[in-house]
């Protein structure tokens, strides 16, 4: 039987920490990250400390909001602080955490905001999308990445894929939800394994995504379910091997010269810097790309843990900065 934990919830109905999930990655996470996985811990099971970014929609643009937004203390993210940071991606956070209402889809109506985890911001951002390019969200359910990647360019094509047929409705909705009609025209949905477009489509893409399935540390402690979450845990260690058959594809649906990013939401380095560490060795043509410049300028909003690699950042919940588990890796096809 499986021990549960009341959450810290702060008052709210209290969710229930999967015991035997928080002792697997006990195990593990104190090995990995040391000391920091206390405090990774005590945000990862304190729901009353999450935070939650408001990424404005540039096409359905909310201007009192913006205003509401700066009076309850929110601030601009990667305003200033990096370089090349398209102008027209507007994301909101908190030091302190809040959570703005979910807004209910309407058929015909487009949302003002999208609430996500900030350092989702990322994978989208490292993918330095610019208008007319051809793109693919290999995993793209339930589609935050792609309504942030439409958020800083206008692509020739986007091409969203998901393998679960439920997450694909719900891709569907959200694409529906915040994107106008003549920027849909050039998006296509497909419910594929990822595993096969590279195949389906060789060298075709400027830039791949491949926001791949992973532990997912965050939602895995909360599992309601005793033996889903065991049985989850015991099929962990073949996660990696899902993650390298749909980088593979990826690498090869991207054309030479385009970039690739990989991003997953879990700590755990088997399915990080191991997975990349792997596909570095076994290809000639793939080469890391440096992301070192978004460790160095977003340290204000955002804690990082080593990676040991330029290539690689981890995002790591903390005090005031609970964004996060985040790893992005950046590959460039020769
Ligand atoms: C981390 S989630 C993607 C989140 C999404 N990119 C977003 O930002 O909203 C990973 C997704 O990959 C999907 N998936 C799992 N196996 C897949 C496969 N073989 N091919 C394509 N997608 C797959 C899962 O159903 C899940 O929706």
């Amino acid at each position: 039987m499986l021990t549960r934990l009341k959450a810290k919830s702060g008052g709210k109905l209290a969710k229930q920490i999967c015991r035997i999930v928080l002792d697997h990655f006990d195990k593990e996470y104190s090995r990995e990250l040391g000391e920091s996985w206390n405090t990774v811990r005590d945000i990862l099971t304190s729901p009353s400390l999450w935070q939650y970014a408001v990424l404005l929609n540039r096409f359905n643009y909310p201007c009192e909001l913006e205003k509401d937004l700066y009076l309850k203390g929110y601030h601009r993210l990667f305003q200033g602080s990096l370089p090349d940071y398209p102008k027209s991606m507007k994301c909101y956070l908190k030091r302190t955490p809040d959570q703005m209402p979910s807004e209910r889809h309407q058929v015909g109506n487009l949302k003002k905001y999208y609430l996500l985890n900030a350092a989702s911001l990322f994978p989208v951002l490292a993918l330095e999308l610019r208008d007319g390019e051809k793109v693919l969200d290999l995993c793209a359910a339930p589609g935050g990445k792609s309504v942030a990647l439409l958020q800083c360019a206008w692509p020739g094509y986007l091409h969203c894929n998901e393998y679960d047929s439920l997450r694909l409705r719900w891709l569907r909705q959200t694409l529906e939800s915040f994107i106008p009609q003549p920027l849909r025209n050039v998006i296509k949905v497909s419910e594929l394994d990822g595993r096969e477009i590279g195949d389906a489509q060789p060298e075709t893409f400027d830039k791949v995504l491949v926001d791949a399935p992973c532990s997912n540390d965050r939602s895995w402690l909360f599992s309601s379910d005793s033996q889903k979450a065991a049985c989850r845990i015991h099929q962990r260690r073949n996660l990696p091997v899902l993650q390298l058959e749909l980088l593979r594809s990826a690498i090869k649906a991207l054309r030479p010269g385009g970039l690739l990013v990989y991003s997953t939401c879990t700590l755990s380095k088997a399915e990080n810097q191991d997975v990349i560490t792997e596909v570095l060795n076994s290809y000639s043509n793939i080469v890391p790309m440096d992301l070192r410049g978004f460790t160095k300028h977003c340290s204000q909003d955002f804690t990082f843990a080593p990676t040991g690699q330029e290539c690689g950042l981890l995002v790591i919940p903390d005090k005031g900065k609970a964004w996060g588990p985040m790893y992005v890796a950046k590959l460039k096809k020769l």
